[in-house]
């Protein structure tokens, strides 16, 4: 049994982690350890074992070398922190990481293994030790490609996302609820009289907006009501650094860093919670069926959904508000383009905190275990 430590297991990914790994019953599997950087010796959290030991100091070179596994989703400082003064002290044991710090170095391996399962085995049996999770957008729209992926079939993706505030973090969730509040509250009594102008309630949101009280401390600029057009830092050549992990994780996740699709859009922070949604451009190596199209992406794995490109349909399953919650992958609003016959849409959603962090790291460790 592997001596596995969990390290930022309290955070909002780290709780996500915790609640998937206590319904698959991973815990009866591994001799978990648990970490803080801050809580030392304070009572590990019920995983349904006896024996667990007490929070261990998250920063202790000696004791993270008895681990045979560390699992963190603590984030890039703790590992920028921790991870070469472990290796450099001599542990040898697997790092399966939810930041991005590691994820493009030549000693790594980005993990979503319904998609990239032979990329993972080749590597262990290289003997490779550290495993990464991807971008979270990245992942979902690899999860809802993977089965034209898997058949060579993608000449390029364009996605435009639709991303939401949990990719920020906690803080940033709260303060979309917060800025939603401060809108309504700034119009309660317009709203509660039906015969109030619309145009004159817009004005007064817009005011509410712009004002200087209204709570932007963590996004800087109103998102509720608006939107934010630019994720994480800004590259010389224009690109927003969440835009150029699409074309570079993937290849990485892939195997395909030497031959890579190309894949590039914009990315917009929009007032949902915690589902991401992509809208893709895509153009095929050839033209096929659209029923064809979506025969190959339903086959692609166990989650992904194949929605019919109808309204109603459209409209109930392919939400924020539908996936939220769950591993479902719906993939719908495919259809040609007017552009030519191997140009088709697609529309993607899937669970940020899910797919997109939580759970490859979980079946990373479901996989050293096999
Ligand atoms: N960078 C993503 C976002 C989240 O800002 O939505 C983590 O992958």
């Amino acid at each position: 049994m592997k001596r596995v430590g969990l390290i930022g297991w309290r955070g909002m990914v780290g709780s996500v982690l915790m609640h998937r790994m206590r319904e698959e019953n991973d815990f009866a599997d591994i001799e978990p350890v648990f970490f803080s950087t801050s809580q030392t010796g304070q009572p590990a959290p019920d995983v349904g074992r006896e024996g667990i030991l007490p929070l261990q100091d998250a920063f202790d070179i000696e004791t993270l070398k008895t681990l045979d596994v560390i699992l963190t989703c603590q984030g890039g400082d703790y590992t920028s922190a921790v991870y070469q003064k472990l290796r450099d002290a001599g542990w040898n044991g697997y790092w399966i990481d939810a930041a991005s710090t590691l994820r493009m170095v030549d000693h790594s391996v980005i993990v979503l293994d319904p998609v990239n399962r032979n990329v993972i085995d080749a590597a262990l049996d290289e003997g490779v030790k550290d495993y990464i999770g991807g971008n979270c957008t990245v992942s979902l729209m690899m999860l809802a490609l993977d089965g034209l992926l898997e058949q060579d079939l993608i000449e390029w993706v364009s996605p435009m996302t639709y991303q939401a505030a949990s990719g920020s973090g906690a803080q940033n969730m709260r303060e979309l609820l917060n800025q939603m509040g401060e809108l309504n509250g700034s119009v309660k009594a317009e709203l509660d009289s039906p015969s109030s102008a619309i145009l004159e309630i817009d004005r007064k949101v817009t005011d509410t907006m712009r004002s200087n009280e209204f709570s932007t401390e963590h996004f800087g600029v109103p998102l509720a009501g608006s939107l934010i057009p630019f994720i994480d830092k800004q590259l010389e050549n224009g690109m927003s650094k969440e835009e150029w992990k699409a074309g570079v994780e993937t290849n990485k996740i892939l195997g395909r860093s030497d031959n890579p699709i190309p894949i590039d859009g914009l990315c917009v922070r929009i007032g949902a919670m915690r589902s991401h949604s992509q809208a893709l451009t895509i153009k095929l190596r050839k033209d096929l069926p659209v029923a064809e199209i979506e025969k190959i992406l339903a086959a692609g794995n166990d989650w992904v959904k194949v929605i019919p490109n109808e309204r109603e349909a459209s409209m109930h399953e392919l939400t924020p508000a539908k996936v939220t919650g769950t591993l479902s992958i719906p993939v719908g609003r495919i259809r040609k383009l007017a552009m030519g016959p191997e140009y088709i849409s697609a529309f993607t959603v899937g669970d940020q905190l899910l797919w997109g962090a939580a759970e490859p790291l979980r079946r990373m460790l479901r996989i050293l275990q096999s």
